[in-house]
């Protein structure tokens, strides 16, 4: 079953000679389940394109579709709520907010939808990212793979439709970034979470079930079997 669908999209920045075709024309189904790497080189468009399936970006032209629902035809109110509920996002430079402890952080987007956390998912969560001691620290007192690891947890908790990664490992030294990619990819597999992440990492882009490569905001088409 396929969780995005994504019909001949096109993402314009500007107008006129300074436009910037960032995406265009991608048509691409992402499988649920499945963890896909999107590769390719600086500007091609990676940014782009998640952020229009997390429902960041409008598109230009063409239609967007996770978990069956029509992203263009959310109200901006209901696109927020779609990314609340629907889209876990784990970003290069964590984003964590810095006056709320680790346990406060990860079940901030449940905060903000006034909804109760599963305890028993939390702990799970937490488990298997090797933050139950950390729980009451502070995001200062993590390391970056620590931080990562909460943004992680995050972007877990509300059972999300997709987990987007934007380069989630790139500030990291080679060994950081194969145990915060692998722990993602453990815990995406775990949860039976579809995980579309992004990286420049060769090596890490084989932890993928597939890799998806794009050039000049389009699709590079993959070699034949
Ligand atoms: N908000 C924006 N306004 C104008 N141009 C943009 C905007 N976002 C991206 N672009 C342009 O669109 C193109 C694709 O950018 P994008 O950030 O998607 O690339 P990327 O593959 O993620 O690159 P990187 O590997 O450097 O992160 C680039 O030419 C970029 O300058
Ligand atoms: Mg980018």
């Amino acid at each position: 079953m396929d969780i995005v669908t994504i019909h001949n999209v096109k993402k314009y920045f500007g107008k006129g000679p300074r436009q910037v075709r960032a995406i265009d024309g991608v048509s691409l189904s992402i499988e649920k389940s499945r963890f896909t790497a999107i590769v390719g080189a600086s500007g091609s468009g990676k940014t782009t394109l998640l952020n229009l399936i997390g429902g960041l970006y409008e598109p230009t032209e063409g239609t967007v579709i996770v978990d069956g629902i029509d992203l263009s035809v959310l109200t901006e109110e209901q696109l927020t709520i779609f990314r609340r509920r629907k889209v876990g996002f784990v970003f290069q430079d964590y984003n964590l907010v810095p006056e709320l402890t680790i346990r406060e952080n990860i079940l901030f987007p449940l905060a903000l939808d006034d909804s109760c956390p599963d305890q028993m998912f939390f702990a799970q969560i937490v488990e298997a990212l090797g933050l139950k001691e950390q729980l009451d620290r502070f995001p200062y007192m993590l390391s970056g793979g620590g931080q990562q690891c909460t943004a992680i947890a995050r972007a877990l908790i509300t059972k999300p439709s997709v987990v987007l990664a934007d380069e989630p490992t790139g500030s990291f030294d080679a060994r950081t970034s194969q145990n915060v990619a692998g722990l993602l990819k453990m815990t995406a597999e775990t949860f039976h979470q579809t995980l579309i992440m992004i990286t420049h990492n060769q090596e890490l882009a084989q932890l993928a079930d597939r890799v998806v490569r794009l050039q000049d905001g389009r699709v590079v088409p993959s070699a034949a079997p």
